[in-house]
């Protein structure tokens, strides 16, 4: 039987805390957000957090080259390669089309099996899919994207036993949480990542907006990225916002000065 308290981190130790102790062993959860905001990031931390405990993990990217990402993830010092060749990082490219998707509207073994075959035997115990939104792009019927997606999820959590995090982007300037407004409602658990624009510059947040069988904090942080460290959480936006308010007028009338950086908690 699934043990609900038995947890898993998501490799950042502030949202472990903010999720009731991390994610629930062998659900799925959603990290949503615009275009840039950290969800690869996000999505990385979480499989080198797993890769550190001697896990095996799986990191699908959709539409993206693998070593892109791969060398974006360099970029913050962080080292795949090596866990590639002792077999225990399994990264995966997988492109959709659209005509396909048309196709095989209702079959989504393919997508599926393709994961199970390049895990290879392995006991792997955390998977990313990065974007799932892109599974989709193109198709015009949306029933079948949902019904797609659906099968895809429940496919892996009855099939794998691994603990799922998944990323949707969502257009610029909307307030929906995800791509298909479905994504959310499989998922156990939504985390989403915001750029706000303040006196000019980009303040990330982040919060949780869902999570099932939890006690959550839903308090929205101020999060940066650091190298070597990924997403760090900081204070409270709204302790951020107060601080800069409080520096007053000044600090508006001279855009040259920058809000000070958001204090870690
Ligand atoms: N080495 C780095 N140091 C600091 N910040 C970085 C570094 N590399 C990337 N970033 C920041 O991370 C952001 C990109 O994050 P990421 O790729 O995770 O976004 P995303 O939400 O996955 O975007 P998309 O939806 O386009 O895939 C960049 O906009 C950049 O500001
Ligand atoms: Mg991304």
């Amino acid at each position: 039987m699934e043990v609900l308290s038995e947890r898993v981190s998501t490799g950042v130790p502030r949202l472990d805390t903010m999720l009731g102790g991390g994610f629930i062993r062998g659900r799925t959860y959603l990290v949503t957000g615009e275009t840039g905001v950290g969800k690869t990031i996000l999505s990385l931390q979480f499989i080198l957090n797993g890769l550190q405990l001697g896990e095996y993990c799986v990191y699908v990217s959709i539409d993206e080259r693998i070593e892109g990402v791969l060398r974006g993830a360099e970029s913050l010092g962080w080292d795949f390669w090596s866990y590639m060749q002792t077999g225990q990082f399994i990264p995966l490219e997988l492109r959709i089309y659209s005509s396909d998707i048309r196709k095989y509207g209702k079959d989504s073994r393919a997508f599926v099996d393709a994961i199970y075959r390049a895990m290879r035997g392995r006991p792997v115990t955390r998977l990313v899919l990065d974007p799932v939104s892109a599974l989709a792009q193109g198709a015009k019927d949306e029933f079948f994207v949902r019904e797609y997606l659906r099968e895809i999820i429940t496919t892996i959590e009855e099939k794998f036993r691994v603990t799922t995090l998944m990323t949707t982007d969502i257009p610029t300037g909307s307030n929906t949480l995800s791509r298909f407004a479905l994504e959310e409602f499989l998922a156990s658990g939504v985390v989403v990542l915001k750029v706000n624009k303040l006196l000019g510059r980009l303040v990330r947040t982040i919060y949780v907006r869902k999570m099932r069988w939890s006690s959550m904090d839903s308090t929205e942080y101020v999060f940066t990225i650091e190298p070597g460290r990924g997403i760090v959480i900081r204070e409270p936006y709204e302790v951020y916002l107060n601080r800069v308010a409080s520096k007053g007028p000044k600090l508006v009338d001279d855009p040259s000065k920058q809000a000070k950086e958001p204090d870690e908690t």
